[in-house]
């Protein structure tokens, strides 16, 4: 046979792979307005960057019908590609190949190109779009997706990892997910571990997919994911920013953008914490006043609004940004703020990232469903994450910062740098109205008009604690700013902070409050 006939069959055979489960399927897909698995490669990667391995894998299963039954790939596209000049490895799954399922041969790909990336210190990306475990290859199909949650495990805080669930990601494949670092959600997929007939079975209640396991859902009530996209497109668009932000392994830091070296004074920053100290206002605005560009991606926005959190840069150095929310809540840290802000901060130190903390935050919340759902051991992991972190640690008081909420939001105590107070901030161990109900009880009860008493003793305590002069007084505080100086201290401070190391004792690791 000559070179060309081979040619000839090589590329006929790679063309018919490459179509995965075939037109039919392909148009099916489409028309639920998803992007195919190969285009989704296309759009996330640079242009003639992907390089493509196991292509021609064959599965070997024999019982079910899966006897010579073809499945292109195995339905899973895998290999290492560039994002905007930077290395990534990635697996997309085929829905049009048996469901995207995910057989031996399937998770052993993914599994393999996970190495990959490992070894060359680079992200992984998975797209998932799946029924699950391949379901004819039973045991075999759960000890592939066992050898992937095992290397997730082993990428985890050594390279980034970004599951994007653009279709169904049903049953144990859920955990995949699960263990990388963040989940982009598609509005057209669901993820769940058992699906609405089962539920409806064991429980008896009744749901639709998506309630079950729509984007909404994760994002509000379970807070599984970080981010939600209208469209596959939107998916790629988020991925592809952040990474931007991040370093490509735990040995790097992140990417240094170009900057203009702008710190000039912002004045908008006057105006924005009311003078009022119980009316709210919206973080954010203090955020994107201080980030480049205004450009602020935030993270879990739709869950624990309380706590913001999310990735900026400043002068071109990404930071990740916890700040409490006094527009929800009074940007009180609850539960699920804790745990969402602890996660984060684990993230950033793990690679490198700077943390930037704004703090208003009238305490942690008081309550039976709290302290009987674990307030105490959430809150606690506030406490550790970032006591455990050694990225530099910037903290901006704004206003309130009070009791053991004033330690979780990376008090100097914790560990800060760098503590910086608004004029406007109040740093004590307690709100001035709870506070005189503890010390002046008494004095309170024996008096003629206890009301004004109360008024008295309350405005008394405020004059003393309300402001950031005392805990400057005992070093708590670094520095008082004026709000339009907070860019420019915080780059300054990150300058010189930029070759901060700082050791912990060798152990295997610490226990975090799980
Ligand atoms: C094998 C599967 C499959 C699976 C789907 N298919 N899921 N094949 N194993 N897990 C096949 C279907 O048979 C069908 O094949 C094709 O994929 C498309 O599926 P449809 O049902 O026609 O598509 P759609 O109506 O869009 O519904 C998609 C779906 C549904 C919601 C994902 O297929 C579904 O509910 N699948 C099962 C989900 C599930 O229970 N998974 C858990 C598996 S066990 P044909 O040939 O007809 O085109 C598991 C255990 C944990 O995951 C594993 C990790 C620890």
């Amino acid at each position: 046979m000559s070179m060309d006939t081979r040619i000839a069959e090589l590329r006929k055979r790679r063309e018919a792979i490459q179509l995965g489960g075939g037109s039919d399927k392909l148009e099916k897909h489409r028309a639920q307005g998803k992007l195919t698995a190969r285009e989704r490669v296309a759009a996330l990667t640079d242009a003639g960057s992907f390089q493509e391995t196991g292509l021609f894998a064959e599965h070997r299963a024999t019982l079910f019908g899966m006897a010579g039954k073809e499945a292109p790939a195995d339905g899973v596209i895998c290999g290492a590609a560039t994002v905007h000049g930077r290395l990534i490895h990635l697996a997309s799954q085929d829905f049009t190949v048996l469901g995207g399922s995910a057989g031996e041969l399937h998770s052993t790909k993914v599994a393999e190109i996970m190495e990959q990336s490992l070894k060359t210190g680079s992200p992984f990306v998975f797209i998932n779009d799946s029924g699950g475990a391949r379901v004819q290859e039973g045991i075999d199909s759960l000890s592939g997706y066992g050898k992937v949650f095992h290397t997730n495990v082993m990428l985890s805080g050594a390279v980034p990892q970004i599951s994007l669930i653009c279709g169904p990601c049903a049953g144990g494949a859920a955990y995949s997910p699960a263990l990388t670092d963040f989940i982009i959600q598609t509005r057209q997929a669901q993820m769940f571990i058992t699906g609405p007939q089962v539920i409806k079975q064991v429980t008896g209640e009744a749901v639709t997919a998506d309630q079950l396991g729509g984007a909404d859902a994760h994002m509000t009530n379970s807070g599984v994911v970080h981010f939600i996209a209208g469209n596959d497109e939107e998916a790629i668009l988020l991925c592809q920013k952040l990474l931007s932000f991040l370093p490509s392994n735990n040995l790097e830091d992140p990417p240094v953008f170009p900057s203009d070296g702008n710190v000039d004074a912002n004045p908008v920053l006057n105006g924005i914490v009311p003078d009022d100290p119980k009316q709210p206002y919206d973080v954010r605005d203090v955020i994107l006043n201080v980030v480049d560009n205004g450009d602020f991606l935030e993270a879990q926005s739709g869950y624990a609004p309380n706590i913001v959190i999310g990735f900026g840069r400043i002068l071109g150095r990404s930071v990740g940004i916890i700040a409490n929310q006094p527009a929800y809540l009074a940007g009180v840290l609850d539960i699920n703020a804790s745990t969402k802000a602890s996660r984060f901060i684990r993230f950033c130190n793990a690679f490198n990232i700077a943390l930037l903390t704004f703090v208003d935050v009238p305490g942690f919340l008081p309550g039976v469903q709290q302290e009987h759902n674990g307030i105490i051991r959430h809150g606690a992991k506030m406490l550790f994450a970032y006591s455990a972190a050694t990225v530099p640690k910037i903290t901006v008081v704004l206003r309130k910062s009070y009791g053991g909420a004033y330690l979780a939001m990376c008090g100097k105590d914790l560990g800060a740098d760098r503590t910086f107070a608004w004029p406007t901030a109040e740093i004590a161990v307690m709100g001035a109205e709870g506070a005189v109900e503890i010390v002046f009880r008494k004095e309170i009860q024996e008096a003629e008009d206890k009301a004004a008493r109360r008024k008295e003793l309350i405005e008394k305590y405020r004059e003393v604690f309300a402001n950031p002069y005392v805990s400057a007084g005992r070093r708590l505080v670094d520095d008082i700013i004026e709000p339009p100086e907070t860019r420019r201290m915080i780059a300054q401070s990150l300058e010189y902070l930029n070759t901060k190391r700082e050791l912990r004792p060798a152990k295997k690791h610490g226990l975090i409050p799980l």
